[in-house]
């Protein structure tokens, strides 16, 4: 192929005379932009789409294509199955395959379609939080748990990296008689928590505070709940690229052994407690021992640590009673 000429490639639904569209260059720098005939059917749409999310190395091709063509037609991924047949719009197949040719560049799903579940809650998200991971839903069935122990008392909760807010709105849900301070460090997180808490109206129950970690607390709280960064530098650059070149670093990166963020937390808690308060932290998978000996270090007055393993049998939440 001579410069400036085009690779035309054909898949079932694919639109040879749009398709690739870019110069001939050295593989690594070429783009390829994807698009699909007019007229194209949802089942056709899905094959092709599979297919390249497949060549693109992403996990889970089929139910992507699934998720995100549901989302383009604002349908649930139920009704594809029954509606094979079905054509795309014009406008739906142009937004159906930028969203595709995004994911081909590993960008997660739920930035593409804008909102995760978490806890049988709908939160928005986008590059500005992390997205919440089903892990997390451990630390709060012990908040839960915890807090309905106590059902005739108010109990005050920070709820710190609160992220999108997914701890904090999925304890003020399930228990009507918490009052939660939701910290983060990010304003951009922080305006995405607040849609999410004026969504799932929790207004009343869910207070935003910007600053680090618990230095915003206008009063000492019962129970400290964070999924802070807890990855090492390390492992942080040898991260999926879907994770490390979209999610925010701030999010995930925990210094040298993942553990400094942590630390100052549990430095600071005793200021920020109340009387037999608790703590919760949520960890990395091989940081049990290393996490319970931090707070042994720095909170030697804890009268429990616990360490509970998640479903896989791994390490997985810390909680300290002072
Ligand atoms: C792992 S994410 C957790 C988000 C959310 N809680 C969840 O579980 O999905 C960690 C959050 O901590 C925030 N963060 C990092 N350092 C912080 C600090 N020093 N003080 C407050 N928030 C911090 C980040 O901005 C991010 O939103």
């Amino acid at each position: 192929m001579q410069p400036n000429e085009f690779e035309i490639e054909s898949m079932p639904g694919d639109n040879p005379a749009q398709k690739t569209i870019a110069p001939t260059q050295p593989a690594f720098w070429r783009q390829v932009v994807w698009r699909l005939s007019p007229g194209t059917t949802v089942g056709r749409a899905i094959i092709a789409a599979r297919q390249r999310l497949e060549d693109a190395e992403c996990d889970t091709p089929h139910l992507d294509a699934q998720v995100i063509l549901a989302h383009v037609l604002g349908v649930d991924r139920t009704w594809l199955f029954a509606h094979h047949d079905y054509e795309l719009t014009d406008s739906q197949t142009e937004t159906f395959t930028a969203l595709v040719t995004r994911r081909m560049r590993h960008e997660p799903v739920a930035y593409l379609v804008g909102h995760r579940e978490f806890y049988g809650l709908d939160f928005l998200v986008d590059h500005r939080v992390l997205i919440p991971r089903p892990e997390t839903e451990l630390l709060v069935d012990a908040v839960i748990d915890h807090i309905a122990m106590r059902e005739e008392q108010t109990i005050t909760v920070a709820d710190v990296g609160t992220g999108s807010g997914a701890i904090a709105l999925a304890v003020a849900a399930n228990c009507p008689n918490s009052r939660i301070f939701a910290v983060d460090l990010s304003q951009g997180a922080l305006a995405v928590a607040c849609e999410n808490v004026t969504r799932l109206d929790a207004r009343g129950q869910v207070t935003l505070l910007h600053g680090d970690l618990l230095s915003p607390l206008p009063e000492p709280v019962d129970m400290v709940v964070a999924n802070l960064p807890y990855i090492s530098s390390d492992v942080y650059r040898r991260l999926m690229r879907d994770v490390r070149d979209y999610e925010p670093q701030l999010a995930l990166e925990g210094g040298p052994e993942g553990l400094d963020t942590i630390s100052r937390l549990l430095t600071q808690a005793p200021r920020h407690l109340n009387p037999f308060g608790l703590i919760f932290l949520e960890i990395g998978y091989d940081q049990g021992r290393a996490v319970v000996q931090l707070a042994e270090q720095i909170l030697p007055q804890a009268s429990s640590i616990r360490l509970r393993q998640d479903y896989h049998g791994h390490d997985r939440l810390v909680i300290i009673a002072l």
